[in-house]
């Protein structure tokens, strides 16, 4: 969620999340159409000392999620170009024991998909030959007048996201 919260803070109007399960892998990727970032921005994103110095707060966003990858045998990778996007993929070992847990995943997807104003969020979730995905353009179509931000849509996504996983033989934690 940080991950995707970064790329609306950069005025993304596209966001792609890609949940891939490619044993032993576990691949988050978060795409987007915003900003960008310079060449230099990049590179002091992905420097652990000069990330670790500006979220001194708290261990959030790229540092996070790069040592949490790292910690289970993956890494993460940063494609950015100014004026064009950003592409975040975070590789973490699936069962590795150091995995934080997915958590209420599709609970987080759904309010993802439907707390973002002016955002047409992707989300595909990939397990080897099987996929699914939902759009938040595809959602509001379905729902003509009815407002999105309303709690029983963020409810009513997050179950058929939830069934999604089932039929996908996905157990996350
Ligand atoms: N998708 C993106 N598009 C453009 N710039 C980005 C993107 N993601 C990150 N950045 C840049 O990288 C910086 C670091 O991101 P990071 O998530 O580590 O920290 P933060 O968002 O500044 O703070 P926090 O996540 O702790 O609230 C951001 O401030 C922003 O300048
Ligand atoms: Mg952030």
């Amino acid at each position: 969620m940080d991950i995707v919260q970064n790329s609306v803070r950069a005025q993304a109007k596209n966001i792609g999340l890609s949940i891939i399960i490619d044993e032993p892998w576990l691949v988050i990727r978060v795409q987007d159409d915003g900003t960008g970032m310079d060449k230099p921005t990049l590179k002091k994103v992905k420097d652990p000392f000069y990330t670790s110095r500006r979220t001194r707060k708290v261990g959030m966003g790229i540092p996070l999620i790069l040592q949490n990858a790292e910690m289970t045998g993956g890494h993460l990778q940063i494609e950015s170009e100014l004026g064009s996007g950003t592409t975040l993929t975070a590789k973490f070992g699936l069962k590795h024991i150091d995995r934080p847990p997915m958590g209420d995943f599709a609970s987080t997807a759904a309010m993802m998909m439907t707390g973002n104003e002016g955002v047409n969020l992707q989300l595909i979730v990939q397990h080897g030959e099987q996929q699914f995905a939902v759009t938040t353009n595809e959602v509001k179509e379905v729902l003509g007048d009815v407002d999105i931000r309303l709690p029983r849509v963020t409810r009513f996504l997050k179950e058929m996201i939830e069934e999604n996983l089932k039929e996908l033989k996905i157990e996350f934690d």
